[in-house]
């Protein structure tokens, strides 16, 4: 077993702990359970979205409600929700200046493929908010990233695209990949392992390398066959992986020089700064994505772009031959998501907001410091603003170290110890999310059942 090779956990003890933990979720939800083999009868895998069998729970949790930083599922049980729907929710469950937007909205006109009265005064919100002067809506994060990247390629008249290993972005299909062991420096890739049903090759026309690589990133740009970059400021879905002192600069640097576009997706690190983390950092994307947390949790993605690549895509317009562009949704931008996002412009993505989550979650890493160093464990916490994740060992420099730092056995143990004590992680790694709504009080909740879960595991006990 993996865990028997590293130190600090003692893998007995873990063992005993997992499987009590198991049966102590099977009393507890009953409910859950119940419903659970009611949905099998007509949902693939019970459920109807797979990863909702994610958790590490034996049968999934059916949740009664959400509201601000707290859930209540069938059987009563309440939880302090830390993953806040893997990022939707991150302002809270059902801010109230959502529901209200929903139901006024609601009530008058749901869509019409037509732009709603509202749609120049978001125009105005959003550019004045990100700092980019031009704007399109998607349903979600992974359509908009799919729209960005064939804008590229049509703007650029280049095939290929790059990203960094251990990258996601949604499920766009050539981005669907890993960096080729052999050949790390050179690009190239291969499709992701488990890809269910795709028809083409994933990999033919994308180049992975690490992140953090600057040598990497150059030797593959210099070729100069890329239309785009698409990378998240901070990798944060294969753990969290900082970037470098001066990586972004040379990221922006080197796309420039070698005529690649820079499209930055901050789908989750919209929780480092009001504007986002590029704006505060001065990144300078040519196109800028952003979704789940964007309108309040309403299925609702963005993508805003410079005055060069506006021009670009209207060159692109002007010279193609009509017929369907082989991008959008019908039920993007509709009315009712248009006006969640303008309530998130206006009331949730306030200074007040983020400095609350931002105050909270700091409290929350210096927590997690203290509980690992009590434990005698060498765990890092990485956190930008609002979004933290504890790794099992030093701060990974790139996708495949964060990769190899992963424990899953652990990792499932300790949610499952939490979940049965009211916290919920989110069941990918270790990331944790602090909302505006978010105490200190549901932070000592955390740190409380973490120390008595590795008081119980750690090879010290
Ligand atoms: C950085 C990033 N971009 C895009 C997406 C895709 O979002 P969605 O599944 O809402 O399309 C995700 C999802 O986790 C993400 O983390």
């Amino acid at each position: 077993m993996n865990y028997a090779r590293r130190p600090g956990i003692d893998s007995v003890a873990l063992g005993r702990l997992a499987a009590r933990e198991q049966q102590s979720f099977l009393t507890t939800h009953r409910e859950s359970a119940r419903l659970a083999q009611a949905s099998a009868v007509h949902w693939l895998n019970g459920v109807p979205m797979h990863w909702m069998r994610d958790w590490s729970t034996p049968h999934p949790l059916f949740v009664r409600r959400a509201r601000g930083a707290e859930i209540e599922d069938v059987d009563g049980n309440h939880y302090v929700d830390f993953c806040f729907g893997d990022t939707g929710a991150m302002f809270g469950h059902s801010p109230p200046p959502i529901a209200r937007a929903l139901a006024q909205a609601g009530a008058e006109g749901i869509t019409a493929m037509l732009p709603a009265e509202r749609v120049a005064r978001v125009g105005e919100k959003l550019a004045a908010l990100f700092g980019l002067p031009y704007w399109q809506v998607t349903q979600t994060a992974t359509d908009a990233n799919r729209a960005a990247l064939r804008w590229a390629r049509a703007i650029t008249g280049r095939a290929r695209v790059l990203c960094f290993d251990g990258c996601y972005h949604g499920t766009v299909d050539e981005t669907l990949v890993r960096a080729l062991p052999e050949r790390q420096d050179k690009g190239g890739a291969r499709a992701r392992a488990g890809l269910i049903g795709m028809s083409h090759d994933v990999s033919a026309a994308t180049d992975a390398v690490p992140f953090n690589d600057v040598v990497a990133l150059e030797k593959v740009l210099a070729r100069g066959r890329t239309a785009a970059v698409i990378a998240e400021p901070v990798m944060t879905n294969i753990g969290m992986v900082l970037p470098e002192e001066g990586f972004l600069r040379a990221l922006r640097e080197l796309t420039r020089r070698h005529g690649a576009l820079l499209i930055i997706d901050e789908t989750h690190t919209l929780s480092s700064a009001r504007g986002g983390y590029a704006r505060a950092r001065n990144v300078e994307p040519d196109i800028w994505v952003c979704g789940k947390a964007i309108a309040g949790g309403m299925p609702c993605a963005v993508f805003g772009f410079t005055a060069e690549v506006e021009a670009g895509m209207r060159r692109v317009q002007q010279e193609r031959a009509g017929g369907h562009s082989g991008m959008g949704t019908t039920l993007s931008a509709n009315a009712l998501a248009l006006a969640c996002l303008e309530a998130s412009l206006d009331e949730l993505m306030t200074v007040s907001n983020y400095q609350a989550m931002h105050d909270t979650a700091a409290y929350l890493s210096e927590g997690l410091g203290r509980v690992f160093a009590a434990a005698g464990l060498p765990w890092h916490v990485a956190r930008v603003g609002a979004r933290l994740e504890f790794g099992f060992g030093r701060p990974p420099r790139n996708g495949a170290e964060s990769e190899r730092e992963a424990w899953p056995e652990v990792e499932h143990a300790i949610h499952l110890f939490l979940l049965n004590r009211g916290v919920l992680l989110t069941p990918f790694h270790n990331m944790m999310l602090c909302s505006p709504v978010t105490t200190t009080a549901h932070a000592d909740k955390l740190l409380a059942a973490l120390h008595d879960c590795l008081r119980e595991i750690g090879s010290a006990a």
